[in-house]
């Protein structure tokens, strides 16, 4: 089984982004050591506007093939005119709106979301399912998540989306990698206790 991964942005109190999603105010902490660690780590999580902008776009996946975001998350990319934001990968937008997939990378995930999922992680493969989020999407996959690489950056919010929207429930992750950085940030991966 290939894993499920939640690589996410978040402020030290959990917050994803301001109370309507926005994640702007972290794009400060993406400095130059920051950029690097991302180039070289983690290249795929860019999309491909990004990718170009800093000159990554024809470096190869390290550790997913695959990505799949809510809804909520693809329109952000279709409002600044992206169908295929991640285009390096295969692309799954959760909705059970969108009827017909805008771009032909893309594949629209319905009603059987978990289902899908379960299919996607199943695949032989040597490269993992990158969950991107946003909130609502993480909260319907998070019995599915694997592993979770979490980037969290030195500020507090108060209040915001934050990282699962889903019901209280407690569920174990077991501490892996640690890396800090100079601007104070510092990304932790953990995989889920099974
Ligand atoms: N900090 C970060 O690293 C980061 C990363 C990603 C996103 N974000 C932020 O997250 C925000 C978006 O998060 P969000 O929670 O509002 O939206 P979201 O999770 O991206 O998308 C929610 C949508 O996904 C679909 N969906 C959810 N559960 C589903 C299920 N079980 N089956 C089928 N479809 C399902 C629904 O689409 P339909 O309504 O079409 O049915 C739902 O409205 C953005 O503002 C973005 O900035 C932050």
């Amino acid at each position: 089984m290939r894993k499920l991964t939640y690589f996410i942005a978040c402020s030290i109190d959990g917050f994803i982004g301001g109370p309507d999603g926005d994640a702007t105010t972290m794009y400060p902490f993406v400095d130059e050591e920051f950029l690097e660690f991302l180039k070289a780590e983690y290249p795929e999580t860019n999309p491909v506007i990004v990718r170009r902008a800093i000159g990554t776009d024809d470096f190869p996946n390290r550790r997913f093939d695959t990505v799949i975001q809510g809804r909520g998350s693809y329109d952000l990319a279709l409002k600044d005119g992206m169908t295929s934001p991640y285009a390096h990968m295969r692309e799954y937008v959760a909705s059970r709106t969108l009827t017909e997939s805008p771009h032909p990378n893309v594949e629209i995930v319905g009603d059987d979301l978990v289902a899908k999922v379960r299919e996607l992680k199943a695949e032989d493969s040597e490269f993992g399912i990158y969950l991107c989020g946003g909130s609502q999407l993480a909260g319907a996959l998070l019995d599915e998540i694997d592993e979770l690489v979490i980037k969290t950056y030195p500020v507090v919010y108060g209040t915001g989306m934050p990282m699962f929207g889903s019901d209280f429930a407690v569920t174990e992750f077991t501490l892996g990698e640690v890396r800090s950085f100079g601007n104070g940030a510092v990304v932790r991966t953990y995989s889920r206790k099974r």
